[in-house]
């Protein structure tokens, strides 16, 4: 999932985690560190998430600028990162996935590091300048337009022979994968090859949902809550009309539904007046992206609850048009859900509503006969017993935990 992410804005970055994880694990299995190979992947992958959450949050607009025209991810790093905090904020947002070990998410911190300056275990310090080393060879790949050339080879070999915050057993090891030609080419693709026997347990699989859904959705001011309020919402009201179980399934399913919007550009996301048909279209693509996303991550279960988020009950909704014996509780919850974030969020096009404007909204289209009437109720009851909107402070203390959110924010503003 997420290297399905690796699409406009994205598409260097996740690149570049991509090729880190899986040179990092070609590291240091060639090291024979300790660390299992599945947790050295996620860290690889991880290691520059700082840098998204860093860039988005101090300057939309830079943040977009850099992403966008920058495909060059050392000026990106230049121009928003001189002093290399996305380092410590990727150490956070790994330690607070539940699932990484410590030394793991450690190695992390050190990741721009001289391996001579590390304070720490020895095997943190290596596992940190295998990544260093990973971090090296995929930028000069990505430089060279991702086209693989003698120059390019070279240039690798030669950064890596120069560079003093290399450990020497680290720097061979990263010269030798180079020249080793059956590994070379599944390095440098744009294929993730990861497959893990661990099992993630409920909680923490929610927590990697989240962090998806929060790189999504910084894509975009318009959309920084929109995946976290829908998730709320729909949990809180599974909770009152059906089990714990599945208020969990439902604040998963919620969280992926709009995973395919990644791919619909910022110009229809972002355009001030309505769209024409064209565009429609293409905004309508992203439940069936959501679809190919989920099937293509083994995740099935989920797939059909977070792809009806547009379905209506009359029949009338997409893409499938499903009709009222198709949609089951859990989607018409979502659809729900979905709808009154929407209504209560701000849109290029107009200002965000309040929820009983929202309420009325969401009325008419229960009377037409699109929306579930039991479900409506709920929310009425919600939002007349007080229920807060979700803002960006919560998706932040879910992302960071809510001891350190402060402190991760200091840091990006510093
Ligand atoms: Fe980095
Ligand atoms: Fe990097
Ligand atoms: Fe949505």
């Amino acid at each position: 999932m997420f290297a399905s992410l690796g699409v406009h804005e994205y598409k260097n970055i996740i690149t570049h985690s991509v090729q880190v994880a899986k040179i990092s694990r070609h590291l240091a299995h060639s090291l024979g560190l300790v660390h299992h190979p599945d947790q050295v992947y996620l860290a690889g992958l991880l290691h520059d998430v700082g840098l998204i959450f860093k860039a988005s949050i101090e300057n939309y607009e830079v943040f977009i600028d850099a992403f966008r025209n920058i495909p060059d991810l050392e000026k990106i790093v230049l121009t928003l990162d001189r002093k290399d905090r996305h380092s410590f904020i990727s150490h956070i947002v790994a330690s607070h996935l539940g699932f990484l070990n410590v030394d793991c998410t450690r190695a992390l911190l050190y990741h721009h590091t001289p391996f001579d300056e590390i304070s720490d275990e020895e095997g943190v310090a290596l596992l940190a300048n295998c990544i260093k080393a990973a971090d090296t060879i995929s930028l000069i790949f990505l430089k060279s337009a991702e086209m693989f050339s003698e120059g390019t080879l070279e240039s690798m070999i030669k950064s890596l022979e120069k560079d003093m915050g290399l450990n020497q057993e680290v720097r061979k090891a990263a010269i030798d994968s180079l020249k080793d030609v059956r590994s070379l080419l599944d390095l440098l693709d744009n294929e993730p090859h990861f497959k893990s026997d661990a099992e993630l347990s409920c909680a923490n699989f929610e927590k990697a949902t989240k962090l998806i859904a929060a790189l999504l959705d910084l894509r975009s001011p318009y959309t920084r809550i929109h995946t976290f309020s829908v998730a709320r919402i729909a949990k809180q009201l599974t909770s009152d009309l059906m089990t714990e179980i599945d208020q969990r399934f439902m604040g998963i399913a919620a969280l992926l539904h709009d995973i395919g919007k990644i791919t619909t550009p910022l110009e229809i996301l972002h355009k001030r007046g309505s769209l024409n048909e064209i565009e429609t279209i293409v905004m309508r693509t992203h439940v069936v992206m959501t679809e190919k996303i989920l099937l293509k991550s083994g995740l099935e279960t989920f797939c059909r609850v977070s792809t009806s988020h547009h379905e209506r009950l009359d029949g009338s909704g997409y893409p499938y048009g499903l009709d009222k014996s198709q949609i089951n509780m859990y989607m018409r919850i979502l659809q729900i859900s979905d709808v009154f974030s929407a209504l209560t969020e701000e849109r290029p096009y107009r200002k965000a509503m309040s929820p009983f404007d929202a309420l009325s909204v969401i009325e008419e289209q229960v009377n037409a006969g699109k929306l579930d009437g039991i479900v409506f109720e709920k929310l009425k009851q919600l939002i007349n017993n007080g229920f807060t909107l979700v803002t960006f402070s919560h998706v932040l203390e879910d992302i960071f935990g809510p001891d350190l959110t402060n402190l991760v924010l200091q840091e990006i503003n510093d």
